[in-house]
C-alpha cells in the first residue's frame, strides 16, 4: 500500500498571531475539500494558539518547530511538548538544521526530544540532512546514518514508524537550489534502507520521508514522484497560502 503524501510548512520565525491567523484562513478555505495529503504547519510558539483555533476541524494539523526534551521545570525560555500539545499541536519538528548549525543542537539532545515528543503525546518530525562540505567530501551515507541512529536511540519499531523523516540537505534551505530528483531520491532510498536493516518491514513501509530545501510548486511535482519521497517540508514557499496549495496540489496529482 502506498504512503499517503505529507506535506509540512515550516513558518520559521515568520508570523505573528495575527498575520499566522490569516495565512490559516486563508489555507482553511482553499485546502477545504483536502483529502488524499495529510498537511501541516509550524507556526512561532506564540502564532500556535490562534493558528491551532483557526484550523480545527479541518484536517490541517499544526507542529510546533521545536520542544525543550524536558517535561517541566526551570528551563528559562523554552517550551515542552505537553504544553505544545494542549496548545493543538499534533506534531514537533525535532533537530531543523537550523536547531543544528545554529543553535548547536546536538544528535543526543535532538534524540531527547524525539522522545519527549512520544511523552507528551505528539508525534516528531525528525529532520536530518548533511552540509554542503559532507556532501563534497562524499560523506551523505554515514552523515544520515549517524543523524538516523543517535535520533532514533532507544525507540521502539512501533514509535519509529509513527514518526516522519524529514530529507534536508542544508545547501539546499533557503537557497534556492533544490537537491535534483535524482540526488533526493538517492538520500531518501537510502535512509529507507538504513530502516529495513535495523527494524521490521513493516517499519521502512510505513515511515514517510519528507525532501525539504527550496521546494516550490514548480518542482513539487517531480521531487514527489520519485519512489521514496513522501512529502515535502516547505519554509519560504509555505508562507504564502498560494504556493504553498500549489505544492499539496502537486501532491495530490
Ligand atoms: P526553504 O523551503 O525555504 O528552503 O526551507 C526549507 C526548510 O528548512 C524547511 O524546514
Amino acid at each position: 500500500m502506498g504512503r499517503r503524501p505529507f506535506i509540512a510548512g515550516n513558518w520559521k520565525m515568520h508570523k505573528g498571531p495575527a498575520e499566522a491567523d490569516a495565512l490559516a484562513r486563508a489555507l482553511k478555505t482553499a485546502l477545504s475539500d483536502l483529502t488524499a495529503v495529510d498537511v501541516a504547519v509550524a507556526p512561532p510558539f506564540i502564532s500556535i494558539p490562534a493558528v491551532a483555533q483557526r484550523l480545527q476541524h479541518t484536517g490541517i494539523h499544526v507542529a510546533a518547530q521545536n520542544l525543550h526534551e524536558e517535561l517541566s521545570g526551570a528551563f528559562t525560555g523554552e517550551v515542552p511538548g505537553e504544553m505544545l500539545r494542549q496548545a493543538g499541536c499534533t506534531y514537533a519538528l525535532c533537530g531543523h538544521s537550523e536547531r543544528r548549525h545554529i543553535f548547536g543542537e546536538s544528535d543526543e539532545r535532538i534524540n531527547r526530544k524525539v522522545h519527549a515528543a512520544f511523552r507528551s503525546g505528539l508525534l516528531p518530525i525528525l529532520c536530518i540532512g548533511e552540509t554542503l562540505a559532507q556532501r563534497e567530501a562524499e560523506r551523505v551515507e554515514d552523515v544520515l546514518a549517524q543523524q538516523l541512529e543517535t535520533g532514533l536511540a532507544g525507540l521502539e519499531a512501533d514509535q519509529v514508524a509513527t514518526t516522519t523523516l524529514a530529507y534536508e540537505p542544508v545547501w539546499a534551505i533557503g537557497t534556492g537550489r533544490t537537491a535534483s530528483p535524482q540526488q533526493a531520491q538517492d538520500a531518501h532510498a537510502f535512509v529507507r534502507s538504513w530502516l529495513n536493516e535495523r527494524f521490521p518491514a513493516y517499519v521502512g513501509k510505513q515511515v514517510r520521508i519528507q525532501y525539504g530545501g527550496s521546494v516550490n510548486p514548480s518542482n513539487a511535482a517531480e521531487l514527489l514522484s520519485q519512489p521514496d519521497i513522501d512529502g515535502a517540508l516547505v519554509g519560504g514557499a509555505a508562507l504564502k497560502a498560494e504556493s504553498f496549495v500549489g505544492i499539496i496540489q502537486a501532491a495530490s496529482a
